[in-house]
């Protein structure tokens, strides 16, 4: 169905009171979303937490393959997770990494993903390998043709990362990784619900999610798809009943799809809700969204671009729906808090989600606006003009000092 905007925004009743730029931060649920998890909790409030685990099954189960119709996958080779972290780590903590093995990976990764390989170099003497990448922040392909050997355990890569702007090539990767036999490990915590995703396209063993961010879901809710491959022998670092049929006092059996990487409690309200979400992006269409997105983030760009003071710090020949940027003389907090005061709400990016790549840039904080199909054109001016006044301000400041 192509993009009902009206209809997107009367369903998403928070755009009528601010200009909503925070999206790969936690995007605004849809109304279908936010009714769908307060009528569960309504009914475990009323029947109890197991009563209505039980009533609601069939719907429960729904989510595994709705998710699997979003990415192009198999519904037993999901797993529901708290956050995209909890996902990356199930996976992460599976491979068994001995001395000497090689992970590969980029300076853009996320924060919480680099403390994993430090922890996996400190303690398994693996080395960790990051891509060299162009003047643009491009990966060089070649440069991860050369780095895989029979050494390479891992290819991991953050499709979107968190404050940068760009877009990975994880199709090209995945293709490398592919014919290399080592697996790709896809954090596509920014990506979902923002780009196209198929995990056959995509070539990636694992994928991981949060449920929050472009694809309007709950808080504390995300995804982990496995491929069928892989779990012919993964072996989770975390292993509950859920996951393993225990047998007796000293067996198990490790349930045959990727729910052995679940634990049995979690939050049902927050998986239904994904599950409804899920249903929500594909009703529209991913393909839609994406180049919504993409064109609004293009649009966004430019109108910072325009303004004197301001500097856009995206990288990367291909960029997203995440814009990044300063204003001289405007710290991004104060830049941030001035625009909440005028009903616009956009991020920071600071601290460890993008501490690497920030070093290796120069960059402390960013200000952050990250755009969604329900923003319009009109929103981005309306945002320009702001940011061109809170500039023009910090100019007349700095001269008159
Ligand atoms: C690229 C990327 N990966 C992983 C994460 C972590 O997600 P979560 O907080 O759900 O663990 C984030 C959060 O912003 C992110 O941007």
């Amino acid at each position: 169905m192509a993009l009902d905007l009206d209809r997107i925004r009367r369903e998403t009743p928070a755009c009528e009171k601010r200009i909503y730029l925070n999206n790969a931060g936690c995007s605004l649920q849809p109304t279908p979303v936010y009714r769908a998890v307060l009528e569960y909790l309504d009914q475990e409030q009323e029947t109890g937490g197991y009563e209505a685990a039980a009533a609601r099954q069939p719907e429960l189960e729904g989510f595994y393959d709705s998710v699997a119709r979003l990415i192009n996958c198999r519904p037993d080779e999901i797993a529901y997770c708290e956050s995209a972290t909890r996902g990356w780590q199930q996976f992460f903590y599976s491979l068994r990494l001995n001395p000497g093995d090689r992970i590969i990976t980029t300076r853009v990764d996320y924060g919480s993903n680099m403390v994993a390989y430090i922890q996996a170099s400190r303690y398994r003497d693996v080395e960790i390998v990051f891509l060299d990448t162009d003047e643009k922040g491009d990966i060089d392909l070649d440069h991860l043709h050369r780095l895989v050997t029979d050494r390479t355990r891992l290819i991991s890569v953050s499709h979107i990362p968190t404050g940068n702007g760009m877009i990975n090539p994880a199709e090209k990767i995945g293709e490398i990784a592919g014919s290399a036999g080592v697996p790709f490990l896809l954090d596509a915590c920014q990506s979902s619900g923002h780009l196209d995703l198929d995990v056959k396209r995509l070539q990636c063993t694992a994928l991981s999610t949060a449920g929050r961010k472009y694809l309007r879901g709950p808080r504390g809710s995300g995804f982990l798809f496995v491929s069928r491959e892989y779990l012919e022998n993964a072996h989770p670092a975390f292993l509950e009943q859920q996951g393993a049929d225990l047998i007796d006092e000293t067996s198990y059996q490790l349930v045959e799809s990727a729910r052995r990487f679940e634990n049995f409690e979690c939050n049902l309200a927050g998986k239904l809700g994904l599950g409804v979400a899920v249903n929500y992006a594909m009703q529209w269409g991913l393909a839609g969204i994406e180049d919504r997105v993409i064109r609004l983030g293009a649009r966004c760009r430019e109108c910072l671009e325009e303004i004197p003071g301001v500097q856009v710090h995206d990288q990367g020949s291909r960029q997203c729906g995440i814009v990044t940027f300063t204003v001289e003389g405007v710290e991004a907090s104060v830049l941030r808090s001035r625009l909440a005061g005028k009903g616009i709400h956009i991020w920071v990016s600071a601290g460890p989600g993008s501490l690497v790549d920030f070093q290796q840039r120069g960059l402390d904080a960013v200000a952050r606006a990250s755009v969604h199909y329900f923003n319009t054109r009109e929103e981005i001016e309306i945002f320009g003009t702001a940011i061109a006044s809170i500039a023009a301000r910090a100019r007349q400041c700095g001269q008159s000092r």
